[in-house]
């Protein structure tokens, strides 16, 4: 089985999200989703607008999404790749490059970025709203 896992914080779940998760999951026989904590994007100054336990159980409700563990630390990659027998590890093009240490563990991707959608927009676009669409196919 090729097994294929992905890292972030997924908040305010979107259509960039759900792309990327279809397109993870088509790229092997299981998906993972390693989903920032709510500690972890403290310790980065980021908070989300929902709660880690609420953006996991989203997550583990897709077609697309086999486990959902949580993202509590950088340096946890590794071991999640070791211990889980991940293939391919993936991420949105915002991290080319980013994770390439990575490399010397399992295959790594840079899939590109769903344009025009993003968490961030949603969140600009509901203190100035515009209507937020994106194209239906992938
Ligand atoms: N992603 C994507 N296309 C988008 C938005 C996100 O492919 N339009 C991907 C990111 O590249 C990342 C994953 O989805 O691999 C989780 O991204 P996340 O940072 O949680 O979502 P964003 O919408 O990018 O959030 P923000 O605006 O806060 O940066």
């Amino acid at each position: 089985m090729r097994k294929v896992i992905t890292y972030g914080t997924f908040d305010l779940f979107h259509m960039g999200h759900l792309r990327l998760l279809e397109r993870l999951r088509e790229m092997g026989d299981h998906l993972t989703v390693a989903v920032s904590s709510d500690a972890f994007n403290a310790g980065k100054g980021k908070s989300a607008t929902v709660c880690y336990e609420e953006r996991a159980h989203i997550l583990r409700a897709l077609r697309c999404v086999d486990d959902v563990i949580a993202e509590d630390a950088w340096e946890q990659k590794a071991d999640d790749i070791r211990r889980l027998g991940i293939h391919v590890f993936g991420m949105g093009s915002d991290w080319d490059g980013k994770f390439d240490d990575l490399k010397a563990l399992c295959e790594v991707v840079y899939l590109p970025r769903t344009e025009g959608i993003s968490t961030s927009l949603i969140k600009e676009s509901i203190v100035s709203p515009t209507p937020v669409r994106v194209a239906a196919s992938r």
